[in-house]
C-alpha cells in the first residue's frame, strides 16, 4: 500500500514513521521546505522519544520513507492519503481553523489520478470529513474516493508506543470497501488484538473529542478536590487512590497538579464546547472544566507568593518548563504560565528543564535559563516543580537546602514526600496535601 501524510506536525510526522515501520512505502508532505531539508537529514523538529531511530532506519536503511513538498506529486500514486495539517484554535471562542484541511483537500481533488482513500487524522470538528468530501466532489468524481475519519490519541512522550500498542483504532467509514481498506492498513496490529472499532464518520470524530474532554474533566474535577483536601487536612493522593481502584473510575488521569496543559486538552476542550453551542445543546459541565482549569494557574501563583512571602525582586526557580515529561513542547505548558505571572509581579525567574530550554527562550525572554537544576536553585527562595521529569525524582535535595533555612519547595506534582523534605528543612508545599 502507498501511503501519502499531508503536514508532518506531530501527528503526521508520527503516523508517517511508524506506517514505515509497518512496512508501507510513506511519503510525508509539507510545505515547509526547510522542515523537509531537516526530515531528510534525519532530524526531527520536536523531541520524541524513539523518533529519531525509526526516522533515520526508514528513511536511509529501508527507504520505505520520503519526505516532499508537493502536494501535487505526492497524492498521484497514493491508496491512501491521510489529512494531518493543523487545526489550531480560532482567536474568537475556541472555534478550530480548519483552513489548511479545506486547502488540502481542494489541492488533493485538483491532483490525484486513481481510487484512493482521503483520511481525515487531524483532530476536527464534527461535520469536517463529510465537508472534505464536499470541497472533492467539485473535482471529481464520487466513485473516485471515499473519505474515513481515523483520529490519532497519540500522547507526547510515548508517542511511538502509543501508535504501535494503541488501546484502539476508531475508523469512521461510509461502506464497506473503505472500512476493508483500513482494516487491511492496521493489520499489523492483529498481533497485540488491537480492538477496532468502527463507526460512522460523525461517531468517529465526536469519540475523539469527548476522550479528550472526558479526560479534561476527570483532571479539574481531581483538581478541585485536591483545592478542598488543603482545606480539610486531607490528602488528594490517598482519596484518588481510593477511588481509582474502583475499576468504573479507574487510576488513570487522577494526578492532580496545575492544571492540564499541551498542543490538545485545552484546544479541544474549547472546541468541543463550541461545537455543543453551535448546536444548541448543554455542555455546560464542559465550560466549568475549561474555565477551572485556565483560572488554575493564577491561584498557584498567588499561593507561591503568599505562602512563601515572595517580595519584588526576589528569586524563584522553576524545574520543569515542557507543559509534561519527556516532550519539549512548551504549549499551554502551565510552568511556562506560572512563571509569567510571577515575572509580572517583579519576581525574578530561574529555570532548567531537560528539553524544553530553548522553546521556552525563544518566547520568554524573561526567563533565566540554568545548565542543571541545582544552579537553577542557587539564591533563590522558592522552588517549584512544574513538571515531573524523572531527572527531578531523585535530586541530592540536601545539597540544595544546604544550610538554608526556611526554603520553601512548591511540589505541584507530589511527586516528593512531604515528611522527608520537612524533615531536611524545606518548607513544603505538595497540591491537595
Ligand atoms: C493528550 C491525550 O492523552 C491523547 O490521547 C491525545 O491524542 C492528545 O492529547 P498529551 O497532550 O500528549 O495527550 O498528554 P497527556 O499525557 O494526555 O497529558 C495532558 C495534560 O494533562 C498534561 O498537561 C498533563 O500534565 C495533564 N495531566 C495528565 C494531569 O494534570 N493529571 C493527570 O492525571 C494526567
Amino acid at each position: 500500500m502507498n501511503l501519502t501524510i499531508i503536514g508532518t506536525g506531530y501527528v503526521g510526522l508520527i503516523s508517517g514513521v511508524c506506517f514505515a515501520e509497518f512496512g508501507y512505502q510513506t511519503v510525508c508532505v509539507d510545505k515547509d521546505q526547510n522542515r523537509i531539508d531537516e526530515l531528510n537529514q534525519s532530524k526531527c523538529p520536536f523531541y520524541e522519544p524513539g523518533i529519531e531511530d525509526l526516522l533515520n532506519k526508514h528513511l536511509n536503511k529501508t527507504k520505505l520513507l520520503s519526505f516532499s513538498n508537493s502536494v501535487a506529486q505526492s497524492v498521484e500514486n497514493a491508496d491512501i492519503i491521510f489529512i494531518t495539517v493543523g487545526t489550531p484554535s480560532k482567536r474568537i471562542e475556541g472555534e478550530a481553523d480548519l483552513s489548511f484541511v479545506w486547502d488540502v483537500a481542494k489541492e488533493i481533488s485538483e491532483n490525484i489520478k486513481k481510487y484512493c482513500l482521503i483520511v481525515t487524522k487531524s483532530t476536527v470538528p464534527v461535520g469536517t470529513t463529510k465537508q472534505v468530501k464536499k470541497i472533492i466532489l467539485e473535482n471529481i468524481n464520487e466513485n473516485s474516493f471515499d473519505v474515513v475519519s481515523n483520529p490519532e490519541f497519540l500522547r507526547e512522550g510515548s508517542a511511538v508506543n502509543d501508535f504501535m500498542r494503541p488501546d484502539r483504532v476508531v475508523i469512521g467509514c461510509e461502506n464497506q470497501n473503505s472500512e476493508n481498506i483500513m482494516r487491511e492498513l492496521y493489520r499489523p496490529l492483529n498481533l497485540n488484538e488491537t480492538p477496532i472499532i468502527s463507526t460512522s464518520i460523525e461517531s468517529s470524530e465526536i469519540i475523539k473529542y469527548a476522550s479528550n474532554s472526558f479526560l479534561a474533566t476527570k483532571i479539574s474535577f481531581i483538581n478541585q478536590v485536591s483545592d478542598l483536601c488543603e482545606k480539610v487536612g486531607a490528602n488528594i493522593q490517598d482519596v484518588a487512590k481510593g477511588m481509582g481502584i474502583d475499576k468504573r473510575i479507574g487510576s488513570k488521569f487522577l494526578h492532580a497538579g496545575p492544571g492540564y496543559g499541551g498542543s490538545c486538552f485545552p484546544k479541544d476542550v474549547k472546541a468541543f464546547i463550541n461545537t455543543a453551542n453551535n448546536h444548541n445543546v448543554d455542555l455546560s459541565i464542559l465550560s466549568a472544566v475549561d474555565k477551572f482549569n485556565d483560572g488554575r494557574v493564577d491561584k498557584i501563583a498567588d499561593k507561591i507568593m503568599s505562602k512563601a512571602k515572595l517580595r519584588t525582586g526576589e528569586t524563584a526557580s522553576i524545574l520543569g518548563l515542557s507543559f509534561k515529561p519527556n516532550t519539549d513542547d512548551i504549549r499551554d505548558s502551565t510552568s511556562i504560565k506560572i512563571a509569567k505571572i510571577l515575572n509580572q509581579k517583579g519576581i525574578k525567574v530561574k529555570s532548567y528543564d531537560p528539553e524544553a530550554m530553548s522553546n521556552a527562550k525563544k518566547e520568554n525572554p524573561f526567563l533565566v535559563l540554568c545548565d542543571d537544576a541545582y544552579i537553577a536553585c542557587e539564591e533563590s527562595k522558592v522552588i517549584i516543580i512544574g513538571t515531573e521529569w524523572n531527572e527531578f525524582r531523585a535530586l541530592d535535595l540536601k545539597k540544595i537546602i544546604n544550610n538554608k533555612n526556611n526554603l520553601c519547595i512548591f511540589d505541584l506534582r507530589n511527586i516528593y514526600n512531604p515528611k522527608e523534605l520537612k524533615q531536611l528543612g524545606f518548607d513544603y508545599f505538595g497540591t491537595g496535601t
